[in-house]
């Protein structure tokens, strides 16, 4: 059985491949399209597809459009309601559903031989819920999906029991966590539906102390679902203009909705966990990827185990839509194998692409040591390997990696990517090694989507990736599943004796991950790094880069 999935309506579009169950390919628009986040979520390009993703899904797997078993969209026009329905009185959403409804003609349009019979709208919630709970390794769990909106609601609670989906609460608009954070993220200066976690991070350089003012206005009601009334965020702090300096009442306000969200997540985790009695809590949308909330969840609820899908926001349900529908078509889905289910490239392939762009490459003998040698010298190295990641973090195989061990390298690496000095970078460490460096949040954590706190003797020695409020967002690094990975960052332990590096994503600011050959090269071009990695190659700068 054959699925696609496909997200569409309000922003990252994406689409996933489901085969016998099995999920074969996913990626998001934005990694084709080099427009970030693939189009900006505004009513009139409701209707714009995932086109090149969706062709490139079939073409991996050899499939033809007509051969598909179904189309699964992550959205049923069917569900939603007027905008006075809805409480959020949004025009736009008239033409959203409209959109909707065309969108099996849109697709068939899209992929030539597709009969638009064969596309199924999913429920934006249970296509989330989906992503979490059927593609997590514990196939009975709890499932929270923390979401700006869907048709109708914001949030759903539920559980998969043998891969079938009760859902146990849903809350409805207006009322909505992801909302009232990507109101604050606008009135921060910030981009909404894009920016949200700047907002966190800079949560971190402030005190909650507007909590009190906070806790009637955001609060769960008890029975799974929440409030979150309108707030005039500018009687705490006045709205800022883009790049317009932040005070310490901003970071204060920040600090403020971060930790009263974090509360109320706790509150609702609790609430499943009393109705399930599960082990496992799994969780998507867009608030999931808020790693600070997803450690407290951790810590406070009585879950033993959170498992968050990697690409949480909107990209994931293109994979959670058509994994519902593999399972209506009868089909035992399986978990997902890891994020990396983007697009990959043969050795041949990428020589191919460096002789056309003409560039002095070497192969040598061993690129983790190559790449090593080059970050114990203080370099800056792109890494391209293995097929791209399917969610927003970079996760070894489109990455940008430095030392961690100089203070320095934090501004560095952020001018490298030419952003905001504020955002932390975050350490990818030997998975045998993270307990000794890391505590309180989950080990392993391959996707990102925790923080931890840096053990005290390690502060100092991991500095550029110790966060100014002593924690750390780390990945740690299975030698099982990333075995170039691990023998890179063990090539330079045995050169520093620090089992860490530095990783970011290679991409320079407000551009997508890099994702074929061609953009890599091209960031290598722009910014000023050493070391190109790609596939078993590298290219380097023939002049070194400053140190700090
Ligand atoms: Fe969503």
């Amino acid at each position: 059985m054959k699925v696609l999935g496909i997200n569409a309506i309000y922003h990252d579009p994406a689409a996933a491949l489901v085969v016998d169950g099995k999920v074969v390919a996913a990626a998001e628009e934005e990694r084709f399209s080099r427009r970030k986040h693939g189009k900006r979520p505004l009513p009139w390009s409701a209707w714009e597809l995932p086109e090149l993703s969706a062709a490139w899904c079939l073409e991996h797997a050899g499939i033809r459009p007509e051969e598909l078993d179904a189309v699964a969209y992550s959205f049923d026009p069917a569900l939603m309601g007027t905008p006075e329905d809805s409480g959020l009185f949004d025009d736009g959403d008239t033409m959203r559903k409209r959109y909707a409804e065309m969108a099996p003609d849109f697709l068939a349009h899209a992929l030539p031989g597709l009969d638009p019979a064969k596309v199924r709208f999913v429920k934006h919630h249970v296509a989330h819920a989906a992503s979490a709970g059927k593609a997590a390794p514990q196939r009975d769990n709890a499932v929270l999906v923390l979401d700006g909106r869907g048709e109708a609601h914001s949030h759903l609670a539920g559980r998969y029991v043998d891969g079938q989906l009760e859902i146990l609460a849903g809350q409805s608009l207006p009322h909505s966590l992801g909302l009232m954070y990507e109101e604050l993220t606008d009135h921060l200066g910030f981009l909404r539906s894009s920016d949200e976690f700047k907002v966190m991070a800079m949560a971190s350089y402030g005190k909650p102390r507007f909590l009190g003012e906070l806790s009637e206005l955001i609060r769960a009601t008890g029975d799974g679902g929440f409030r979150t009334e309108r707030i005039d965020f500018s009687e705490f702090a006045p709205r800022l203009g883009k790049d317009e300096r932040w005070t310490e009442d901003h970071a204060d306000l920040a600090a403020s909705v971060q930790t009263r969200l974090e509360e109320v997540l706790v509150d609702l985790a609790r609430w499943v966990h009393e109705q399930t009695g599960e082990k496992t809590l799994t969780m998507a949308g867009g608030t999931a990827l808020n790693c600070v909330a997803n450690t407290r969840i951790l810590a406070e609820s009585p879950f033993e185990q959170v498992w968050v899908q990697p690409a949480a926001g909107d990209a994931g349900t293109a994979l959670g839509a058509a994994l519902h529908v593999a399972a209506e078509l009868g089909e035992r889905t399986e978990p997902m194998p890891g994020a990396a289910l983007g697009r990959g490239w043969s050795d041949d392939e990428i020589e191919r692409r460096l002789q056309t762009a003409a560039v002095d490459y070497e192969r040598p003998d061993d690129v983790a040591e190559a790449v090593a040698e080059v970050l114990a010298d203080n370099g800056i190295v792109a890494w391209f390997q293995g097929r791209s990641e399917y969610g927003p973090r970079a996760l070894g195989h489109r990455s940008l990696l430095a030392h961690p061990g100089f203070e320095a390298n934090l501004e560095r690496m952020n001018d490298v990517k030419g952003r905001e000095q504020f955002r932390p970078v975050a350490p990818m460490v030997l998975l045998e090694k993270a307990p000794e460096i890391f505590g309180r949040g989950p080990i392993p954590s391959p996707y990102m989507l925790f923080v931890h706190d840096v053990a005290p003797e390690w502060k100092d020695r991991i500095p550029t990736v110790t966060h100014v409020d002593g924690t750390a967002r780390i990945q740690t690094i299975d030698p099982e599943t990333e075995p170039l990975v691990h023998r890179m960052i063990s090539a330079f332990e045995r050169r520093t004796g620090l089992p860490v590096v530095v990783n970011t994503s290679l991409n320079t600011a407000g551009r997508p991950m890099v994702d074929d050959p061609r953009d890599a090269l091209e960031c290598f071009g722009s910014a000023p790094v050493d070391l190109l990695a790609i596939g078993p190659f590298v290219v380097r700068r023939t002049r070194r880069t400053p140190r700090p």
